[in-house]
């Protein structure tokens, strides 16, 4: 999709279908409505006392041929209840915009900006909830819906001009965007499309096209790394495991904290021989979600160069029943040195970040996040709304939730405590790898933070956002992307 700004007056623009919004009660007289010549709003307000327009949240209301307009479409979104305003309320209204004209064979839009001087923030967040928008999940079907796709989206300024920072805001919204749906892509593949291996040559040919370091270490080096517990459940799968190694560092950085991103990478979770129900066990290939929010945040940082020092790591594996596989009862022993006593395959998740947390610290990264779909216990306390927020660190906690709010995602701080660490306790080793149905999320949370050791950790749970069950007006069925704009965030407003 282009985007660029246009300064011809509203009257006069020439896309096929010109977008205003407007608020519940009086849409043709408020939000971006109200800037329309009087002829137009005239016909809203027909419609408006007709009962035909209402603005209500994510309402759309087509207009043709509209009097007073060159354009041949009016196009008004429900914005709903005033009250609503923000960049985050923006981004939906503009996703929703592009979701229903391109369902009409509609290819280029215009869409109206508030009159005045438009925030930076406001641009960037239109920029990425037009191209979020814009994706749809249905790569494999042969007469695709994303074969609709928007051409063109012209900012309409309705006159004057935009400043640098308005342009530069746009192109960061471009990039930040379509590093979110380049997680999205990695989320949808099946596990048959989708090995440890084809994951390592999507980040290659990622960090080749964005400039990154790149390195993928083989099942040997796994071994001979001595990564006991990210061994342990690769062992069962035929598909050799990878361990996806990225670098970004910007030349001012070279004192900089070292951020160790860690993204669990299980291409397809069977639960191993404590294998799962077969009911929705085809959602597990979406469980290398949190190493997909690694690379998409790798493509955004490349491109946008903050001055930030990163190294994201993906242990990347299928987590499979076998001969060869890990069974409960055994007893390994992780990179750490820390001696694991495994009471359920299915826990194989912080198996994997435990060695890839070791590593990180290896390396000599001084902070670190992890994403992962961890636990259905998540799911079960925030839905598929909410990611968990999990960390000892206060300072990094709250670094990741301002982040949060900042871009519109919903995170939450969830506890960790002392008092539940005697649940993931074991009779003959150092740790079990459960803790029990009660606290689970918790629990498994605290078992991955037992390898960042000192070092300020934070975990986010995605097994609940990194996949929406159902269409949004503003945002496809499938997978969301989650995370991907709050770690761009983050690492572009590091402590100097
Ligand atoms: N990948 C799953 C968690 C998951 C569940 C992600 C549903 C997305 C949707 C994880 O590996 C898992 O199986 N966790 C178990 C842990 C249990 C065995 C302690 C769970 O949550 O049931
Ligand atoms: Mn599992
Ligand atoms: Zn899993």
């Amino acid at each position: 999709m282009k985007i660029d700004f246009s300064h011809e007056p509203l009257v006069q623009l020439p896309s096929s279908v010109v977008v205003v919004y407007g608020f519940e009660g009086a849409a043709a007289a408020t939000g971006t409505a109200q800037r329309l010549p009087a002829e137009t709003r005239a016909l809203l307000d027909e419609l408006q006392t007709s009962g035909e327009l209402t603005g209500k949240s994510y309402e759309c209301t087509l207009v043709h041929r509209p009097a007073g307009l060159a354009a041949r479409k009016l196009l008004v979104v429900g914005a709903g209840k005033k009250e609503k305003s923000g960049d985050a309320h923006l981004r939906r209204l503009v996703g929703t915009a592009v979701r229903y004209v391109r369902g009409r064979g509609i290819h280029d839009l215009a869409w109206v900006l508030d009159s005045g001087e438009v925030p930076p923030g406001a641009v960037q967040a239109i920029a990425e909830g037009a191209i979020a928008g814009d994706y749809d999940a249905d790569c494999y079907r042969t007469e695709r819906e994303s074969e609709r796709r928007i051409d063109r989206l012209e900012l309409a300024t309705g006159g004057g001009s935009s400043d640098e920072a308005a342009v530069a805001a746009l192109e960061r919204g471009r990039v930040i965007a379509e590093a979110q749906n380049f997680s999205r892509d990695l989320v949808n593949e099946p596990s048959n499309r989708m090995t440890p291996t084809s994951l390592a040559l999507r980040a290659q040919q990622m960090a080749g096209h964005f400039g990154l370091d790149c390195r993928v270490l083989g099942p040997e080096e796994i071994r001979d790394l001595k990564m006991g517990a990210f061994w342990a459940v690769a062992q069962g799968s035929d598909e050799p495991a990878k361990l996806i190694v990225l670098n970004y560092a910007h030349p001012d950085a070279a004192h900089a904290e070292l951020i160790g991103l860690v993204g669990k990478g299980i291409t397809f979770d069977t639960g191993g021989i404590s294998i799962k129900p077969s009911e929705n066990m085809h959602e597990m290939k979406t469980d290398m979600a949190g190493g997909a929010m690694m690379l998409g945040v790798m493509q955004a940082i490349a491109q946008l160069k903050p001055v930030a020092r990163v190294v994201a790591l993906v242990p990347a594996t299928e987590n499979m029943p076998s001969g060869k596989a890990y069974k409960p009862g055994d007893v390994i022993t992780s990179l750490s040195g820390k001696t694991i006593e495994i009471l359920n395959t299915d826990a194989e998740g912080r198996l994997v970040l435990a060695d890839a947390l070791t590593y990180a610290r290896q390396l000599g990264c001084s902070v670190l996040i992890d994403a992962a779909t961890l636990t259905g216990a998540i799911m079960i306390a925030l839905g598929n709304i909410t990611t968990g927020v999990f960390g000892w660190s206060k300072e990094w906690v709250e670094r990741v939730l301002g982040s949060a709010a900042a871009v519109g995602e919903k995170m939450w701080h969830m506890p960790v405590d002392e008092d539940y660490r005697d649940l993931y306790k074991s009779s003959i080793a150092d740790l079990a790898n459960t803790g029990g149905r009660y606290g689970g999320a918790i629990t498994a949370a605290m078992f991955v933070g037992e390898f960042a050791g000192d070092t300020p950790w934070v975990h986010l749970d995605i097994a609940g956002t990194r996949w929406s069950n159902d269409e949004k007006p503003y945002l496809a069925k499938g997978p969301t992307g989650a995370g991907v704009r709050t770690l761009v965030h983050l690492l572009s407003n590091l402590p100097a």
